[in-house]
């Protein structure tokens, strides 16, 4: 199938190379021509698990291809993928003019049948915009073209996404229009294959299925962490309860750690722009909005225990920090916790030595030449002169570090951990002052 993909991000990328893996003649378009460069030298502008590879086999065999032009794009796919930003607006909504200005594209330039796939996360209701949009460049053209607009939103995680595009817990369509069903079922197919795992909904129904499954996973983030400050001032530890909750399967274990707090490029905007669709609708969500405040404030939990222990004033005091993105197995920085940590501590003083094993250099372009923080280039080396440790992502490799080596670095042995990756009685016979959340 010929598929034309628009805006080459993280699901614009993933998803141009999975569907270009299973035999489809793929074209990714994005108007950043930087991003495009680096695609078409044999490189990917972000880090992502096995994508590189994916995107080299897939070029080399002539089904993936990218471009800034607009009328090839348009010309090339009978389903036209819509994959652009929807970043918040002041108000907190989904900010649509991306996937407008895509539509328009399309509107404008079509000349046969489309089928405009909106894969951006976005309001209920979009999706008749995005037909007004591309009916309304038609009107003017005064064309009489066929069309029909679907709705597709995307679940992958950063950091698995290949894996989880390639094998979908569920691929979630919102389709009217009979031949747009035909054609998503059949591009479809091979990724679920072992059983069929497409659910074909109303648009409306399949839009609002995104920001109830992230709105659900940012609650069971937000009520962990809340649970985790009462654990703390009730003598009970945190991890002990979420196994003995997690085991029952109706809550299960997944998306039920207390940290530092969510970030990222959806759950922090996904949440406040449902916030905001339910506050317009007449029927606010007092529930979220709790999500939302208590995680605002979790982003400060490790700087609140730095005070505790250090007093207001962290002039004088360096502190390694281990972790930038917002999580693991991606370069991602957007709306990463690290950002307000390092903020924070900046702001009281203290100097930061960050290592993050791939999100350094995302990292450094963000905070630019922030005074006061320096960038190491591993773990031990960021230890090296610093008073204490502050673990703010869970990465791999720092969860089983060389204690004494970590114990000898530190000039006062002390570990602030926002993703409670050790032990707190191990901690304790190393001779490490150990600050975790939620824990005994
Ligand atoms: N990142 C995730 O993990 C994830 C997961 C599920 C859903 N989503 C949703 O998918 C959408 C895209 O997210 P992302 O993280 O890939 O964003 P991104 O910022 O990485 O990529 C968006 C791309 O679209 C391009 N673009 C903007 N306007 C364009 C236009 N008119 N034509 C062509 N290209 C254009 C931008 O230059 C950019 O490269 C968002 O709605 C997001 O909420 C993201």
């Amino acid at each position: 199938m010929k598929v034309t993909v628009v805006g080459t991000g993280y699901v614009g990328l993933v998803t141009g190379a999975c569907l270009s893996e299973m035999g489809n003649h793929v074209l990714c378009l994005d108007v950043d021509p930087e991003k495009i460069r680096v695609l078409k030298e044999g490189g990917i502008p972000i880090y992502e698990p096995g994508l590189l590879e994916m995107v080299q086999r897939n070029v080399a065999a002539g089904r993936l291809e990218f471009t800034t032009n607009i009328e090839q794009a348009v010309a090339h796919g009978t389903i036209q993928f819509i994959a652009v930003g929807t970043p918040p607006d002041e108000d907190g909504s989904a900010d649509l003019k991306y996937v407008v200005a895509a539509a328009r594209n399309i509107g404008r330039l079509m000349t046969d049948f489309k089928v405009v796939v909106d894969k951006s996360t976005v309001p209920v209701g979009t999706g008749d915009k995005v037909k007004a949009a591309v009916q309304e460049e038609l009107d003017k053209r005064g064309l009489k073209l066929d069309f029909a607009v679907a709705s597709n939103p995307e679940f992958l995680k950063e950091g698995a996404a290949v894996a989880d595009f390639m094998r979908p817990d569920r691929v979630v369509v919102g389709a009217e229009d009979e031949r747009a069903i035909l054609l998503m079922r059949a591009l479809y197919a091979p990724f679920v294959r072992n059983h069929d795992r497409m659910m074909l909904m109303d648009i409306r129904s399949a839009e609002f299925t995104k920001y109830a499954a992230n709105a659900m996973l940012a609650t069971r983030i937000s009520f962990m962490n809340e649970l985790a400050l009462v654990a703390e001032k009730l003598g009970a530890d945190i991890e002990l309860v979420r196994q003995g909750i997690g085991s029952d399967p109706r809550i299960g274990f997944h998306f039920l750690y207390a940290g530092c707090g969510y970030g990222g490029s959806c759950f922090p905007k996904d949440v406040k722009a449902l916030i905001k669709t339910a506050e317009d609708a007449g029927q606010p969500l007092q529930l979220l909005q709790a999500v939302e405040e208590v995680n605002d404030r979790q982003k400060l939990v490790l700087v609140d225990k730095i005070v505790k222990r250090y007093g207001a004033d962290l002039s004088g005091k360096t502190f390694a920090l281990w972790g930038l993105a917002f999580k693991p197995n991606t370069d991602d920085m957007r709306e990463a916790p690290s950002l307000v940590i390092i903020d924070e501590l900046l702001r009281r003083g203290a100097r930061v030595q960050a290592f993050d094993p791939v999100a350094s250099h995302e990292a450094r372009r963000v905070l630019q030449d922030r005074e006061g923080v320096h960038f190491a280039t591993s773990g031990a080396a960021a230890l090296e002169g610093a008073h204490a440790l502050v673990i703010v992502t869970e990465w791999k490799e720092f969860r089983t570090p060389d204690f004494d080596a970590l114990r000898s670095a530190l000039a006062d042995k002390v570990v602030f951990d926002g993703r409670n990756l050790y032990e707190p009685e191990l901690m304790k016979t190393l001779g490490i002052e150990y600050h975790g959340i939620g824990r005994a």
